[in-house]
């Protein structure tokens, strides 16, 4: 890698020539929306499957007002990255996971879905065709994110006659505006993001249309976000907004069970079996909100936010804190395992990347 002034110059791994990377302040990227050059659409009909896409540029596209995904919210999303790394190679982590997740989606909201092949070489194809966005190493990832959508016209309540799964990407940085510092959680008490047998245990719009509310409220309070809790009980921990939670009490590390109405998180996975490859004892469980007084470390991970420590959690107006300054030996421990891996860093024993 080569800096001058305005542009940076990587080695391609498509073409033997050097590629002129997009004229962006790469050295401040946060989480948010940036067009690039391409995006990946391919349609199907209802009792079809996908059989073609193709790539189009960037841009607005079009939807019938009476579209299912706009009346109804008959739609999902996932998200994944890409990593540059040293020699200009191109890293995708799990992205078979996230076609399996969109699938299990599907069949909950009855839709049609790409396969796994498809999706995976879909998002191949997207990363390659838009590579000048790609950060260069430890600048940031280039977010992937794919949508299926109900993009057919229907006015009385029922699954649209036809779908359209689209990838769009864009290069990002942390999503915390904390960076990688110690967030601040607040526990909800009154409204919840997912009930039993609901959609909380797939990646459907409206969950997160659904917790905009409490994390409004939460963000005017000067916290980073929520962390719900069960509705049933109203003891147990869900998930934050964005993200999977874990609470660390000495050598065991403790998250919430997926029992639908949480979400099947990729980095949690990930995380779960990196920590036991460490020696530490995982347990997924039922974990109490009670649990958070006497935790020493808390963490939330998410393709989004990768790994994010917690620095302060308030419950019924009581803060607990954990650690004195920063993140955790146990955060950081982690952070580090899986973003080396991500980052190619690392050797990839366990056979989690894919190299374009
Ligand atoms: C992700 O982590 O990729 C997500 O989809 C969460 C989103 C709210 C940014």
């Amino acid at each position: 890698v080569n800096d001058t002034a305005n542009t940076v110059r990587v080695a391609s791994p498509t073409s033997n020539v050097a590629l002129e990377l997009a004229e962006i302040d790469w050295d401040n990227l946060g989480f948010g929306f940036m067009p690039t050059d391409y995006m990946y659409i391919m349609k199907c009909s209802q009792g079809e499957n996908f059989s073609k896409g193709e790539l189009q540029r960037f841009g607005n596209i079009e939807l019938n007002p009476s579209a299912g995904v706009l009346n109804y919210g008959q739609g999902l999303f996932e998200g994944l990255k890409a990593y540059r790394k040293h020699d200009g190679n191109i890293l995708l982590f799990r992205p078979e996971e996230n076609a399996f997740r969109l699938r299990t989606g599907a069949e909950r909201m009855c839709m049609p879905s790409p396969s796994v092949d498809q999706f995976v070489e879909a998002v191949k194809l997207t990363v390659l065709a838009n590579e000048r966005w790609i950060p260069p190493p430890g600048k940031g990832s280039l977010y992937i994110r794919p949508l299926l959508m109900g993009s057919g016209v229907v006015l009385g309540l029922a699954p649209t006659p036809e779908y359209t799964f689209l990838i769009y990407v864009s290069p990002v940085g942390n999503y915390f505006k904390e960076g990688l510092a110690p967030i601040n959680l607040i526990v909800e008490t009154e409204m919840h993001r997912a009930t039993p047998g609901g959609t909380g245990g797939v990646k459907t719009i409206g969950n997160y249309a659904a917790v905009l509310k409490a994390q409004s409220a939460a963000k005017e309070k000067g916290f980073s976000d929520v962390l719900y809790l069960d509705s049933v009980h109203k003891r147990y921990l869900e998930e934050v907004s964005s993200c999977n939670v874990f609470v660390v009490k000495g050598n065991v590390i403790s998250t919430p069970a997926i029992k639908g109405t949480i979400l099947p998180g990729i980095t949690r996975k990930s995380i779960i079996d990196v920590a036991r490859s460490q020696g530490f004892q995982v347990q997924e469980r039922f974990v109490t909100v009670d649990e958070l007084l006497d935790a020493d470390e808390v963490f939330c991970t998410g393709t989004a936010v990768v790994i994010s420590p917690v620095g302060s959690i308030t419950y019924l107006g009581k803060r607990v804190t954990y650690g004195s300054d920063g993140v955790g030996v146990v955060s950081q421990k982690l952070y580090s395992s899986l973003t080396s891996l991500q980052m190619g860093l690392a050797e990839d024993e366990m056979n989690w990347i894919v190299e374009l």
